[in-house]
Protein backbone atom coordinates (compact mmCIF):
# COMPACT_ATOMS: atom_id res chain seq x y z
CA UNK A 1 0.00 0.00 0.00
CA UNK A 2 1.30 2.98 -0.88
CA UNK A 3 2.35 6.23 1.46
CA UNK A 4 1.90 9.78 1.95
CA UNK A 5 5.70 11.28 2.05
CA UNK A 6 5.52 15.42 3.23
CA UNK A 7 8.78 17.13 4.22
CA UNK A 8 7.64 20.10 6.49
CA UNK A 9 8.32 24.00 6.16
CA UNK A 10 7.26 25.31 2.70
CA UNK A 11 5.12 27.76 2.87
CA UNK A 12 2.14 27.06 0.54
CA UNK A 13 0.92 29.71 -1.76
CA UNK A 14 -0.73 30.57 -4.59
CA UNK A 15 -4.54 29.30 -6.16
CA UNK A 16 -6.14 25.83 -5.22
CA UNK A 17 -9.86 24.87 -6.84
CA UNK A 18 -12.30 23.21 -4.44
CA UNK A 19 -14.04 20.17 -5.85
CA UNK A 20 -17.97 19.24 -5.24
CA UNK A 21 -18.95 17.86 -2.09
CA UNK A 22 -18.53 14.45 -1.41
CA UNK A 23 -21.40 14.13 1.58
CA UNK A 24 -23.43 16.20 -0.91
CA UNK A 25 -23.24 14.04 -3.56
CA UNK A 26 -23.38 10.72 -2.05
CA UNK A 27 -27.14 11.33 -1.40
CA UNK A 28 -28.07 13.13 -4.22
CA UNK A 29 -26.81 9.93 -5.92
CA UNK A 30 -28.96 7.81 -3.42
CA UNK A 31 -31.51 10.54 -5.03
CA UNK A 32 -31.00 9.38 -8.78
CA UNK A 33 -32.81 6.39 -7.80
CA UNK A 34 -36.15 8.25 -7.13
CA UNK A 35 -36.74 9.09 -10.77
CA UNK A 36 -38.12 6.58 -12.62
CA UNK A 37 -37.94 7.56 -16.34
CA UNK A 38 -35.32 10.11 -18.02
CA UNK A 39 -31.40 10.92 -17.13
CA UNK A 40 -30.30 13.14 -14.44
CA UNK A 41 -27.19 14.26 -15.28
CA UNK A 42 -24.46 15.75 -12.21
CA UNK A 43 -21.69 17.98 -12.76
CA UNK A 44 -19.06 18.91 -10.03
CA UNK A 45 -19.04 15.23 -9.02
CA UNK A 46 -15.79 14.87 -7.79
CA UNK A 47 -14.00 11.33 -8.76
CA UNK A 48 -13.94 9.64 -5.58
CA UNK A 49 -13.51 6.20 -4.15
CA UNK A 50 -16.63 7.01 -2.15
CA UNK A 51 -18.58 8.39 -5.26
CA UNK A 52 -17.29 5.34 -7.92
CA UNK A 53 -18.49 3.41 -4.63
CA UNK A 54 -22.11 4.63 -4.47
CA UNK A 55 -22.17 4.32 -8.50
CA UNK A 56 -21.25 0.68 -7.78
CA UNK A 57 -24.43 0.25 -5.65
CA UNK A 58 -26.63 2.07 -7.78
CA UNK A 59 -25.04 -0.31 -11.12
CA UNK A 60 -25.64 -3.48 -8.78
CA UNK A 61 -29.24 -1.91 -8.47
CA UNK A 62 -29.90 -1.50 -12.16
CA UNK A 63 -28.73 1.89 -13.11
CA UNK A 64 -27.13 2.70 -15.98
CA UNK A 65 -24.19 5.10 -15.10
CA UNK A 66 -21.67 6.68 -17.67
CA UNK A 67 -19.43 9.65 -17.16
CA UNK A 68 -19.49 11.89 -19.94
CA UNK A 69 -17.34 14.84 -20.18
CA UNK A 70 -17.09 15.03 -16.69
CA UNK A 71 -21.21 15.13 -16.58
CA UNK A 72 -22.14 11.94 -14.87
CA UNK A 73 -25.34 10.39 -16.09
CA UNK A 74 -28.17 8.19 -14.48
CA UNK A 75 -30.48 6.29 -16.04
CA UNK A 76 -32.86 4.81 -13.13
CA UNK A 77 -35.76 3.74 -14.89
CA UNK A 78 -35.25 0.07 -14.84
CA UNK A 79 -34.64 -1.37 -11.32
CA UNK A 80 -33.80 -5.20 -11.63
CA UNK A 81 -32.53 -5.24 -7.36
CA UNK A 82 -33.49 -3.87 -4.41
CA UNK A 83 -30.59 -5.03 -2.04
CA UNK A 84 -27.30 -3.55 -1.39
CA UNK A 85 -24.65 -6.05 -0.52
CA UNK A 86 -22.81 -5.94 2.50
CA UNK A 87 -19.32 -5.87 0.23
CA UNK A 88 -20.49 -2.43 -1.04
CA UNK A 89 -22.07 -1.26 2.30
CA UNK A 90 -19.04 -2.32 4.43
CA UNK A 91 -16.97 -0.32 2.24
CA UNK A 92 -18.86 2.77 2.73
CA UNK A 93 -21.70 3.35 5.37
CA UNK A 94 -23.00 6.13 3.08
CA UNK A 95 -24.95 3.10 0.69
CA UNK A 96 -27.35 3.22 3.29
CA UNK A 97 -29.13 6.06 1.65
CA UNK A 98 -30.51 4.04 -0.76
CA UNK A 99 -33.13 2.83 1.73
CA UNK A 100 -35.16 5.76 1.77
CA UNK A 101 -35.58 5.82 -2.24
CA UNK A 102 -36.05 2.21 -2.83
CA UNK A 103 -38.45 1.92 0.13
CA UNK A 104 -40.44 4.72 -1.70
CA UNK A 105 -39.93 3.22 -5.26
CA UNK A 106 -40.35 -0.12 -4.92
CA UNK A 107 -41.71 -0.80 -1.34
CA UNK A 108 -39.37 -3.20 -0.46
CA UNK A 109 -35.09 -2.50 0.11
CA UNK A 110 -32.87 -4.87 2.02
CA UNK A 111 -29.32 -3.76 2.91
CA UNK A 112 -26.32 -5.18 4.60
CA UNK A 113 -25.60 -3.38 8.33
CA UNK A 114 -22.86 -0.99 7.84
CA UNK A 115 -20.01 -2.36 10.24
CA UNK A 116 -19.10 0.61 12.89
CA UNK A 117 -15.89 2.40 11.77
CA UNK A 118 -12.97 3.45 13.67
CA UNK A 119 -15.10 7.20 14.72
CA UNK A 120 -17.91 5.47 16.41
CA UNK A 121 -20.86 2.67 16.31
CA UNK A 122 -22.55 4.69 14.38
CA UNK A 123 -25.92 3.53 14.49
CA UNK A 124 -29.11 3.52 11.93
CA UNK A 125 -32.19 3.95 14.83
CA UNK A 126 -33.23 7.35 13.43
CA UNK A 127 -32.94 6.21 10.03
CA UNK A 128 -35.33 2.93 11.21
CA UNK A 129 -37.48 4.88 13.30
CA UNK A 130 -38.25 7.04 10.70
CA UNK A 131 -39.26 4.46 8.12
CA UNK A 132 -41.53 3.00 10.54
CA UNK A 133 -43.41 6.45 11.15
CA UNK A 134 -44.25 6.37 7.95
CA UNK A 135 -45.61 2.94 7.70
CA UNK A 136 -42.94 0.81 7.08
CA UNK A 137 -42.14 -2.58 8.50
CA UNK A 138 -38.69 -3.05 9.57
CA UNK A 139 -36.62 -6.53 10.17
CA UNK A 140 -33.27 -7.62 11.36
CA UNK A 141 -31.58 -10.50 11.69
CA UNK A 142 -28.19 -12.12 9.56
CA UNK A 143 -26.42 -9.14 9.68
CA UNK A 144 -29.31 -7.51 7.22
CA UNK A 145 -32.06 -5.18 7.47
CA UNK A 146 -35.00 -5.59 5.96
CA UNK A 147 -37.91 -2.50 5.72
CA UNK A 148 -41.08 -2.82 3.05
CA UNK A 149 -44.28 -1.02 3.08
CA UNK A 150 -47.12 -1.27 0.80
CA UNK A 151 -47.87 1.93 1.05
CA UNK A 152 -45.83 5.16 2.96
CA UNK A 153 -47.95 7.58 4.99
CA UNK A 154 -47.18 11.13 5.79
CA UNK A 155 -46.24 12.01 9.80
CA UNK A 156 -44.38 13.61 11.92
CA UNK A 157 -41.27 12.21 12.52
CA UNK A 158 -39.13 14.21 15.76
CA UNK A 159 -35.36 13.11 15.33
CA UNK A 160 -33.26 12.66 19.01
CA UNK A 161 -30.40 13.99 17.69
CA UNK A 162 -30.32 15.77 13.91
CA UNK A 163 -28.73 13.00 11.99
CA UNK A 164 -27.33 14.12 9.00
CA UNK A 165 -28.16 10.79 7.01
CA UNK A 166 -31.16 9.82 8.85
CA UNK A 167 -33.01 12.92 8.06
CA UNK A 168 -31.71 12.36 4.17
CA UNK A 169 -33.14 8.94 4.65
CA UNK A 170 -36.59 10.29 5.99
CA UNK A 171 -36.92 12.81 3.62
CA UNK A 172 -36.63 10.99 0.38
CA UNK A 173 -38.65 8.10 1.46
CA UNK A 174 -41.52 10.72 2.59
CA UNK A 175 -41.15 11.91 -0.66
CA UNK A 176 -43.50 8.43 -1.74
CA UNK A 177 -45.64 8.79 1.08
CA UNK A 178 -48.81 9.38 1.14
CA UNK A 179 -49.78 12.92 2.47
CA UNK A 180 -47.09 15.53 4.42
CA UNK A 181 -44.54 14.41 6.85
CA UNK A 182 -42.66 16.89 9.03
CA UNK A 183 -39.51 15.91 10.39
CA UNK A 184 -38.37 17.89 13.23
CA UNK A 185 -34.94 18.96 14.68
CA UNK A 186 -34.01 17.75 11.20
CA UNK A 187 -30.24 18.22 10.32
CA UNK A 188 -29.26 21.78 9.14
CA UNK A 189 -26.22 21.08 6.83
CA UNK A 190 -25.79 22.62 3.77
CA UNK A 191 -25.57 19.23 2.10
CA UNK A 192 -29.11 18.83 3.30
CA UNK A 193 -30.03 22.09 1.50
CA UNK A 194 -28.78 20.58 -1.56
CA UNK A 195 -30.80 17.30 -1.54
CA UNK A 196 -33.71 19.20 -1.09
CA UNK A 197 -32.80 21.47 -3.90
CA UNK A 198 -32.18 18.01 -6.28
CA UNK A 199 -35.57 16.95 -5.34
CA UNK A 200 -37.22 19.80 -5.58
CA UNK A 201 -36.08 20.12 -9.50
CA UNK A 202 -36.73 16.68 -9.56
CA UNK A 203 -40.63 18.31 -8.87
CA UNK A 204 -40.52 17.01 -5.58
CA UNK A 205 -41.77 19.77 -2.97
CA UNK A 206 -39.73 19.83 0.40
CA UNK A 207 -39.48 22.75 2.28
CA UNK A 208 -37.67 24.15 5.30
CA UNK A 209 -34.27 22.18 4.43
CA UNK A 210 -31.50 24.17 6.41
CA UNK A 211 -33.91 24.76 9.34
CA UNK A 212 -34.62 22.06 11.85
CA UNK A 213 -38.08 21.48 10.25
CA UNK A 214 -38.39 20.00 7.04
CA UNK A 215 -41.70 19.55 5.35
CA UNK A 216 -42.09 16.76 2.61
CA UNK A 217 -45.29 16.60 0.26
CA UNK A 218 -45.76 12.76 -0.83
CA UNK A 219 -46.56 11.30 -3.84
CA UNK A 220 -45.57 13.75 -6.42
CA UNK A 221 -44.38 12.66 -9.79
CA UNK A 222 -40.84 12.85 -10.20
CA UNK A 223 -38.81 12.83 -13.41
CA UNK A 224 -35.00 12.91 -14.02
CA UNK A 225 -32.98 16.03 -14.29
CA UNK A 226 -29.91 17.85 -14.71
CA UNK A 227 -27.93 19.39 -11.46
CA UNK A 228 -24.61 21.17 -10.12
CA UNK A 229 -22.90 19.61 -6.40
CA UNK A 230 -22.27 22.48 -3.98
CA UNK A 231 -18.81 22.64 -3.48
CA UNK A 232 -17.31 20.85 -0.70
CA UNK A 233 -17.16 22.99 2.61
CA UNK A 234 -14.69 20.46 4.43
CA UNK A 235 -12.20 20.14 1.70
CA UNK A 236 -12.19 23.98 1.69
CA UNK A 237 -11.84 23.78 5.45
CA UNK A 238 -8.74 21.59 5.48
CA UNK A 239 -6.90 23.98 2.33
CA UNK A 240 -7.52 27.00 4.80
CA UNK A 241 -5.88 25.08 7.46
CA UNK A 242 -3.12 24.68 5.21
CA UNK A 243 -2.79 27.91 4.81
CA UNK A 244 -2.97 28.95 8.25
CA UNK A 245 -0.24 26.35 9.61
CA UNK A 246 2.60 26.84 7.27
CA UNK A 247 1.89 30.76 7.37
CA UNK A 248 1.61 30.73 3.63
CA UNK A 249 -1.49 32.74 1.43
CA UNK A 250 -3.56 31.00 -0.56
CA UNK A 251 -7.33 31.75 -2.82
CA UNK A 252 -9.85 28.87 -2.72
CA UNK A 253 -11.91 28.98 -5.60
CA UNK A 254 -15.21 27.14 -5.94
CA UNK A 255 -16.16 27.78 -2.05
CA UNK A 256 -19.70 29.37 -0.70
CA UNK A 257 -18.13 31.35 2.09
CA UNK A 258 -21.22 31.23 4.15
CA UNK A 259 -20.68 27.61 4.48
CA UNK A 260 -17.72 28.05 6.31
CA UNK A 261 -18.99 30.73 8.70
CA UNK A 262 -17.85 28.12 12.00
CA UNK A 263 -14.55 27.81 10.73
CA UNK A 264 -13.73 31.28 8.86
CA UNK A 265 -14.32 32.77 12.74
CA UNK A 266 -12.43 30.21 14.64
CA UNK A 267 -9.21 30.62 12.18
CA UNK A 268 -9.25 34.40 12.91
CA UNK A 269 -9.30 33.68 16.58
CA UNK A 270 -6.33 32.19 15.82
CA UNK A 271 -4.98 35.09 14.57
CA UNK A 272 -5.45 34.27 10.54
CA UNK A 273 -6.20 36.49 7.96
CA UNK A 274 -9.64 35.27 6.10
CA UNK A 275 -11.39 37.28 3.83
CA UNK A 276 -14.49 36.21 2.32
CA UNK A 277 -14.48 36.38 -1.69
CA UNK A 278 -17.30 36.14 -4.45
CA UNK A 279 -17.15 32.36 -4.86
CA UNK A 280 -13.82 31.57 -2.83
CA UNK A 281 -11.80 32.38 -0.08
CA UNK A 282 -8.32 34.22 0.79
CA UNK A 283 -6.61 33.11 3.82
CA UNK A 284 -3.02 34.27 4.99
CA UNK A 285 -1.30 32.43 7.44
CA UNK A 286 1.05 35.30 9.85
CA UNK A 287 3.20 32.73 11.51
CA UNK A 288 2.34 32.75 14.60
CA UNK A 289 -1.32 30.84 16.27
CA UNK A 290 -3.47 31.96 18.95
CA UNK A 291 -4.93 29.13 21.20
CA UNK A 292 -8.60 29.14 20.60
CA UNK A 293 -11.52 26.37 22.28
CA UNK A 294 -13.73 24.26 19.58
CA UNK A 295 -16.41 22.96 20.45
CA UNK A 296 -17.81 20.67 17.63
CA UNK A 297 -21.91 20.53 16.75
CA UNK A 298 -24.19 20.05 14.60
CA UNK A 299 -24.55 22.81 11.56
CA UNK A 300 -23.72 25.80 12.00
CA UNK A 301 -21.87 24.54 14.62
CA UNK A 302 -17.99 24.23 14.27
CA UNK A 303 -18.13 20.72 11.93
CA UNK A 304 -17.10 17.80 13.26
CA UNK A 305 -15.15 16.88 10.27
CA UNK A 306 -13.09 19.77 10.70
CA UNK A 307 -12.06 18.83 14.27
CA UNK A 308 -8.66 16.66 13.39
CA UNK A 309 -7.92 19.46 10.98
CA UNK A 310 -7.95 22.21 13.37
CA UNK A 311 -6.61 20.12 16.25
CA UNK A 312 -3.25 20.08 13.96
CA UNK A 313 -3.44 23.74 13.94
CA UNK A 314 -3.73 23.92 17.41
CA UNK A 315 -0.95 21.80 18.28
CA UNK A 316 1.61 24.87 17.42
CA UNK A 317 -0.22 27.35 19.34
CA UNK A 318 1.21 30.00 21.79
CA UNK A 319 -0.72 28.62 24.38
CA UNK A 320 -3.48 25.90 25.16
CA UNK A 321 -6.54 24.90 23.85
CA UNK A 322 -9.50 22.64 24.57
CA UNK A 323 -11.26 21.25 21.85
CA UNK A 324 -14.76 19.01 22.53
CA UNK A 325 -16.01 16.50 20.57
CA UNK A 326 -19.91 16.35 20.84
CA UNK A 327 -21.12 14.44 17.32
CA UNK A 328 -18.97 11.23 17.61
CA UNK A 329 -18.36 9.00 20.34
CA UNK A 330 -14.74 8.11 19.56
CA UNK A 331 -12.90 10.85 16.86
CA UNK A 332 -9.98 11.13 18.48
CA UNK A 333 -7.70 8.68 16.57
CA UNK A 334 -5.72 11.14 15.59
CA UNK A 335 -4.80 12.10 18.98
CA UNK A 336 -1.95 9.62 19.39
CA UNK A 337 -0.28 9.88 15.92
CA UNK A 338 0.21 13.67 16.47
CA UNK A 339 1.55 12.97 19.92
CA UNK A 340 4.12 10.45 17.91
CA UNK A 341 5.07 14.14 15.94
CA UNK A 342 5.66 15.85 19.34
CA UNK A 343 2.55 17.63 19.95
CA UNK A 344 1.16 17.99 23.56
CA UNK A 345 -2.25 16.94 23.50
CA UNK A 346 -4.19 14.95 26.54
CA UNK A 347 -7.25 13.41 26.05
CA UNK A 348 -10.60 12.84 28.37
CA UNK A 349 -13.75 11.53 27.12
CA UNK A 350 -14.94 13.52 24.08
CA UNK A 351 -12.30 16.59 25.29
CA UNK A 352 -8.74 16.89 24.37
CA UNK A 353 -6.67 19.72 26.29
CA UNK A 354 -3.76 20.99 22.98
CA UNK A 355 -0.64 22.58 25.12
CA UNK A 356 1.12 24.28 22.09
CA UNK A 357 4.89 23.13 20.87
CA UNK A 358 7.39 25.22 19.48
CA UNK A 359 7.31 22.65 16.54
CA UNK A 360 6.28 19.25 15.35
CA UNK A 361 8.84 16.45 14.03
CA UNK A 362 8.52 14.30 11.12
CA UNK A 363 7.24 10.64 11.71
CA UNK A 364 5.56 7.50 10.69
CA UNK A 365 1.45 8.12 11.40
CA UNK A 366 -1.67 6.06 10.71
CA UNK A 367 -4.66 7.70 8.94
CA UNK A 368 -7.78 5.59 10.85
CA UNK A 369 -10.22 7.45 8.88
CA UNK A 370 -10.61 10.37 6.22
CA UNK A 371 -10.46 13.60 7.96
CA UNK A 372 -7.67 12.00 11.15
CA UNK A 373 -5.42 11.76 7.29
CA UNK A 374 -5.94 15.18 6.23
CA UNK A 375 -4.78 16.19 9.60
CA UNK A 376 -1.65 14.17 9.97
CA UNK A 377 -0.69 15.72 6.24
CA UNK A 378 -1.38 19.17 7.52
CA UNK A 379 1.19 18.45 10.57
CA UNK A 380 3.26 17.09 8.17
CA UNK A 381 3.46 20.47 6.57
CA UNK A 382 5.04 22.04 9.25
CA UNK A 383 6.66 19.50 10.96
CA UNK A 384 10.83 19.37 10.87
CA UNK A 385 12.22 16.32 9.09
CA UNK A 386 9.82 13.76 6.73
CA UNK A 387 6.41 12.53 7.58
CA UNK A 388 5.03 9.25 6.33
CA UNK A 389 1.18 8.98 6.18
CA UNK A 390 -0.13 5.08 5.74
CA UNK A 391 -3.29 4.49 5.12
CA UNK A 392 -3.58 6.95 1.88
CA UNK A 393 -6.83 4.59 0.43
CA UNK A 394 -8.85 6.54 3.54
CA UNK A 395 -7.82 10.05 2.19
CA UNK A 396 -8.56 8.99 -1.30
CA UNK A 397 -11.99 8.44 -0.27
CA UNK A 398 -12.87 12.56 0.55
CA UNK A 399 -9.81 14.27 -1.07
CA UNK A 400 -9.49 14.77 -5.15
CA UNK A 401 -5.96 14.94 -6.11
CA UNK A 402 -4.64 16.23 -2.37
CA UNK A 403 -1.19 15.47 -3.54
CA UNK A 404 -1.16 17.13 -6.45
CA UNK A 405 -2.83 20.00 -5.38
CA UNK A 406 -0.23 20.68 -2.11
CA UNK A 407 2.27 19.72 -4.97
CA UNK A 408 1.21 23.13 -6.78
CA UNK A 409 0.99 25.21 -3.77
CA UNK A 410 4.35 24.56 -3.31
CA UNK A 411 4.36 21.37 -0.29
CA UNK A 412 7.05 19.07 -0.74
CA UNK A 413 5.25 16.05 -1.28
CA UNK A 414 4.96 13.03 -2.81
CA UNK A 415 3.21 9.28 -3.18
CA UNK A 416 5.17 6.15 -2.50
C1 LIG B 1 -22.60 12.47 7.84
O1 LIG B 1 -22.51 11.18 8.41
C2 LIG B 1 -21.31 12.69 7.07
N1 LIG B 1 -21.19 11.69 6.02
C3 LIG B 1 -20.11 12.60 8.01
O2 LIG B 1 -18.94 12.90 7.27
C4 LIG B 1 -20.28 13.67 9.11
O3 LIG B 1 -19.22 13.55 10.03
C5 LIG B 1 -21.63 13.46 9.82
O4 LIG B 1 -22.70 13.49 8.85
C6 LIG B 1 -21.89 14.54 10.86
O5 LIG B 1 -21.87 15.80 10.25
C7 LIG B 1 -21.93 11.83 4.89
O6 LIG B 1 -22.68 12.79 4.73
C8 LIG B 1 -21.75 10.79 3.84
P1 LIG B 1 -24.99 11.52 11.49
P2 LIG B 1 -23.81 10.51 9.12
O7 LIG B 1 -26.06 10.55 11.20
O8 LIG B 1 -25.02 10.88 8.38
C9 LIG B 1 -25.56 9.40 15.66
C10 LIG B 1 -16.76 12.55 6.47
O9 LIG B 1 -15.65 12.59 7.01
N2 LIG B 1 -26.66 8.68 15.01
O10 LIG B 1 -25.28 12.99 11.48
O11 LIG B 1 -23.51 9.07 9.33
C11 LIG B 1 -24.20 8.94 15.15
O12 LIG B 1 -23.79 7.78 15.84
C12 LIG B 1 -17.93 11.87 7.16
O13 LIG B 1 -17.01 13.06 5.34
C13 LIG B 1 -27.48 7.88 15.80
O14 LIG B 1 -27.30 7.78 17.00
O15 LIG B 1 -23.77 11.27 10.52
C14 LIG B 1 -23.31 10.12 15.41
O16 LIG B 1 -22.86 10.07 16.75
C15 LIG B 1 -17.50 11.29 8.51
N3 LIG B 1 -28.49 7.18 15.22
C16 LIG B 1 -24.25 11.32 15.23
O17 LIG B 1 -25.60 10.80 15.28
C17 LIG B 1 -28.74 7.27 13.86
O18 LIG B 1 -29.69 6.63 13.38
C18 LIG B 1 -24.08 12.03 13.91
O19 LIG B 1 -24.32 11.08 12.90
C19 LIG B 1 -27.89 8.07 13.07
C20 LIG B 1 -26.86 8.78 13.66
Amino acid sequence: MPSIFVRGGNELRGRVEISGAKNAVLPILAAALMAPSGVTQLESVPRLMDVLTMVEVLEHLGVEAEWREGVLELNAERLTASEAPFHLVSKMRASVLIMGPLLGRLGKVRVSLPGGCAIGARPLDLHLKGFSLLGADIVLGHGFIEATARQLTGNTIYLDFPSVGATENIMMAACFAQGVTTIQNAAEEPEIVDLACFINSMSGRVEGAGTDTIVVHGRRSLHAQSYRVIPDRIEAGTYMVAAAITGGELILENVIPEHVISLTAKLREAGVTVHSLLDGMHVKGNGTIEPVDIKTLPYPGFPTDMQPQMMALLTLARGTSMVTETVFENRFMHVPELRRMGAGIRTDGRSAVVSGVRALSGAPVTASDLRAGAALILAGLVAEGVTEVCGVSHIERGYVGIVEKLKSLGADIWLE
